[in-house]
């Protein structure tokens, strides 16, 4: 499979699933329903899910078996956008381009959209159909529950807030958790190796910091663009890669991660291949 129809159709795949999972027929609290799919529904680029589908593919596994793992990891991505913009955490107006959730209905329901989407991606992981093994679906929500919390992106968020001198290691946690996870479920979905899922964790670990000091370097572009209010990190006085170290610096570690990580995945093969010119394709993005 090449780079542009596994874009193509994963996007396709994964707003076909939204809609399945925000049909809104019986629902007892519409308000809550529509701040909820009003986060999720409003032009992400959709990342981990292409990382979930490209991980799977490059090891075998159905595009069926994928689906529940790409949509319940965009949904806890959607869930902690909410929360990060919330006036406690970020306070940013603006997100993907459009008022975020707390500005568009109110903080109450920002706050529940937020719990609700994290319920339902382990509801999907654990109801949404294919041939996934019981066992393969528990390693999932392992996965998921170990991401998103106190060792992972709940974690970073802390330390975020914190002001930790130890940046690299606030990036591991709120961004890198998660972009691990992506490659972990899509690993689990395809039962790779043991040995295969270390070398995997590794490279995503070195992607997910990269990804995250490339999010600060468009932190200065301008809002069109990025869909997200312009400066924001230094407005909120953030200790930010760049801002600690300079553009030029945060460039040359952007490289330096990803030398290593495409070092590490080598014992791997070509088999690597996709997942590679993915991740080259998503360090070059402008918002
Ligand atoms: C933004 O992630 C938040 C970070 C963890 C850096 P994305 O850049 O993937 O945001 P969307 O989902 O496309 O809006
Ligand atoms: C990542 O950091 C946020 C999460 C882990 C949710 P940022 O606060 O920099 O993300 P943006 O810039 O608001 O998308
Ligand atoms: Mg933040
Ligand atoms: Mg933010
Ligand atoms: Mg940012």
């Amino acid at each position: 499979m090449n780079l542009e129809h596994l874009i193509e159709t994963s996007k396709i795949r994964v707003e076909k699933l939204f809609d399945k999972y925000f049909d809104s027929h019986l629902c007892p609290a519409p308000l809550l329903q529509q701040a909820m799919s009003y986060a999720v529904l409003n032009g992400g680029k959709r990342i981990r899910p292409l990382l979930v589908y490209a991980t799977g593919h490059s090891f075998g596994a159905k595009w069926d078996d994928l689906d529940g793992a790409a949509c319940a990891i965009e949904l806890i991505h959607s869930f902690s956008l909410i929360h990060d913009d919330l006036p406690a955490m970020d306070n940013s107006d603006l997100r993907r381009g459009k008022a975020s959730c707390h500005k568009a209905f109110n903080e109450p329901l920002a706050i529940l959209a937020g719990d609700s989407l994290q319920s339902l991606a382990f509801e999907v992981i654990v109801s949404h159909p294919g041939q996934l093994t019981a066992d393969q679906r528990l390693q999932m929500i392992k996965t998921l529950s170990y991401a998103g919390g106190l060792y992972g992106m709940a974690g970073g968020q802390a330390l975020d807030l914190a002001k930790t001198p130890s940046l690299l290691e606030m990036y591991h946690l709120k961004t890198g958790a998660l972009l691990i996870a992506s490659i972990k479920l899509g690993a689990i979905a395809a039962n790779v190796p043991h040995d295969t899922l270390i070398i995997l964790e590794k490279f995503a670990k070195n992607l997910g910091l990269a990804f995250q000091i490339q999010d600060d370097l468009l932190d200065t572009e301008e809002s069109q663009t990025i869909g997200k209010p312009q400066g924001l990190d230094i407005i909120n006085d953030k200790s930010t890669y760049p801002i600690m170290h300079g553009v030029l610096a945060s460039q040359e570690k952007i490289n330096e991660l990803m030398t290593e990580a495409f070092e590490l995945i080598k014992p791997l093969g070509n088999q690597t291949q996709l997942l590679q010119e993915l991740t080259l394709q998503l360090l070059q993005r402008k918002k």
